[in-house]
């Protein structure tokens, strides 16, 4: 008996997320029909599906009696701004270890606003890799717990088989909105970073016997290093419910054909995949995740499934790092300043011409 039920959780999101058909874009490409499950809407600052790993993470924190909590990332990272919003709302006071970025000044934009304005108390570390960020909370925590505080550390991207539980209300959700449409899933794609998410989702997949086959796209980390990890994830995962099925290595499908030319540096088809997505369906999608990822999502559909078939492309979040690249952005439209712009040319060329054909 799985005891997915006496998983402690909070609810700091809102659910299920919207799933919807990407019917213009599917029309478009010709290739197998495009599904988007929305967590980009779980409706806590700007939503994303960490919202989920936060949900049984902050169940634990709470649980222990835990009064501060204290993450880590990268200045871009939708889980430090996530875990500050949930922490805001449990009344926790956050504390966010980032690694400082080299040669440039901190951008105040995207999530590193979004954190100054949900007041989290910010520490910047100089380390060579995010992994050096994990011994500075472990001394954080160690100088809190000698004053009588009650700390409690949430690893970066809540990559932890308690924050890969969080998912498993993913699949449910999933299984339960395929079914309203009368539809197979053939495939989910989702971004791929720490490998929480996609961990998650294995590990929900096998908790319900869903069989989603899962393609994780890489993001930062190479296939190599991200596929122990999310094998390591999901067996200590299932460990914590009670589930005596394990994961066949070869469901971890993890592709590092998206990631173009590193972390955070836009690639041309996640550029293209942004226009494509916010033109055609008006989904917004982010340069550092979600373009990549959907980029993926698009290729995979019209290269390795038929028409008939049923791709889901799970929108993870992140909007607000679209922001950190309106110069990028901006320069695709071939103006600088492309709003006044827009509207002299509508002017001159006549309302006929600047509608849609
Ligand atoms: C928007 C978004 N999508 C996907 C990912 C990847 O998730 P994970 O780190 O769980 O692999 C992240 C986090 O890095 C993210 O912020």
């Amino acid at each position: 008996m799985l005891q997915i039920d006496q998983v402690p959780a909070t609810p700091v999101g809102q659910y299920p997320t919207p799933f919807q058909e990407l019917k213009r874009l599917s029309s478009h490409l010709g290739g197998a029909r495009l599904w988007v499950k929305r967590d980009d809407m779980t409706g806590l600052a700007f939503g994303g599906s960490k919202t989920r790993a936060l949900g049984t993470l902050l169940g634990r924190a709470v649980a222990q009696g835990a009064d501060t909590i204290i993450t880590c990332g990268p200045t871009t990272s939708n889980h430090v701004r996530l875990t500050a919003a949930a922490a805001n709302q449990l009344g926790l006071n956050a504390i966010l270890v980032l690694k400082r970025p080299q040669g440039s000044s901190v951008a105040m934009q995207g999530n590193m606003l979004l954190n100054h304005v949900l007041g989290a108390r910010i520490v910047y570390a100089d380390v060579d890799s995010l992994a050096g960020l994990e011994p500075v909370m472990q001394e954080l925590a160690a100088e809190l717990t000698a004053v009588g505080r009650r700390p409690f550390i949430i690893p970066g991207g809540g990559y932890s088989p308690v924050g890969a539980l969080g998912y498993i209300g993913l699949v449910q959700e999933l299984v339960q909105q395929a079914a309203a449409h009368r539809i197979d899933i053939d495939a989910v794609v989702v971004a791929s970073g720490s490998g929480c998410i996609q961990s998650g989702l294995l590990l929900g997949s096998l908790a319900l016997d869903a069989k989603l086959p899962v393609h994780g796209l890489t993001i930062n980390r190479s296939v190599a290093e991200l596929m122990p990890r999310i094998l390591h994830d999901v067996e200590a995962a299932g460990r914590l419910i009670g589930l005596d099925r394990c994961l066949d290595p070869d469901q971890v499908v993890v592709l590092d054909d998206y990631l173009g030319p590193g972390y955070a540096v836009p690639s041309e088809a996640g550029m293209a995949a942004i226009d494509l997505l916010a033109r055609m369906e008006g989904l917004l999608l982010d340069p550092c995740y979600t373009a990549k990822s959907m980029a993926g999502a698009m290729d995979l559909a019209t290269r390795c499934f038929k028409p008939g078939q049923n791709v889901v492309f799970i929108h993870t979040g992140g909007t607000p790092g679209i922001f950190n690249y309106a110069g990028h952005l901006s320069s695709r439209r071939g103006a600088a300043s492309p709003g006044p712009d827009d509207v002299q040319a509508g002017a001159e060329a006549g309302v006929a011409q600047v509608l849609r054909p």
